[in-house]
């Protein structure tokens, strides 16, 4: 896999693949600037998390390429390089990727709605903690399920919204004007059956769930 070539696809050549128009892109890029005030302090606010679950589900074997789309600063990726793994950063946000950069992660400016990646091509996908920060989700699932190679792993980990922690967190982001939508897993999983991934597992951790998918 040419990572260079993967990164370097800006995302009005990428459109052929992609299912977004540029006002779209446009529109859904500005959603989430308060990342960009946020970056220099994110890592020490939201701290580290296990990440030998993350790997078990993703089954991520060295040599391996994995997207961590929506992830911002590294703060998750950096400590999936060790089991050498290659993993790209993808995120609207400048400000996270830079911080990424600054690990030594590679990053591409991109949104989960519209991925500069050909379609089938990518074996390992993750999304920590933004899925629900994706303005449009269907959109994104379906691009997700097109990038992802058959036979690949794409494993979602998010608040579990049948747990009454995960819901005080989705009520606290809507009064802090946050434009999140916070899904069950069983519906995010249908969401992206319906686009051709098949259901492996949904692991639920204290108020996380892991949603594992392949296709
Ligand atoms: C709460 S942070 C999580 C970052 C990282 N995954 C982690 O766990 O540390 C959410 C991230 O999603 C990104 N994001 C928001 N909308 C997005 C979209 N439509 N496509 C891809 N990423 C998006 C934000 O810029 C932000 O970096």
């Amino acid at each position: 896999m040419q990572i260079r070539a993967l990164i370097f696809i800006p995302y009005r050549r990428a459109a052929a693949h992609g299912v977004c128009s540029k006002n779209n892109f446009m529109k859904i890029r500005n959603r989430h600037g308060h990342f960009n005030l946020i970056a220099p302090f994110y890592d020490k606010i939201f701290g580290s998390m296990r990440h030998d679950l993350l790997l078990q589900h993703l089954e991520a074997r060295p040599g391996d390429l994995l997207l961590d789309i929506g992830g911002g600063t590294g703060r998750v990726a950096q400590h999936l390089a060790p089991a050498g793994v290659t993993t790209i950063v993808v995120d609207p946000s400048p400000s996270m990727l830079k911080s990424a950069r600054e690990k030594a992660l590679p990053g591409v400016r991109a949104l989960a709605e519209q991925l500069p990646f050909a379609t089938d091509s990518i074996p390992r996908i993750l999304i920590v903690d933004a899925f629900h920060h994706f303005a449009q989700q269907e959109l994104a699932a379906r691009e997700l399920v097109r990038v992802l190679q058959p036979g690949g792993r794409l494993v979602i980990e998010e608040p579990d919204l049948r747990t009454a922690g995960a819901k005080v967190i989705a009520i606290l982001e809507k009064v802090a004007l946050m434009q999140t939508h916070f899904i069950a897993p069983p519906e995010m999983a249908d969401l992206f059956v319906g686009f051709g991934a098949r259901l492996i597992a949904i692991d639920t951790e204290n108020i996380n769930a892991q949603i594992v998918l392949t296709k």
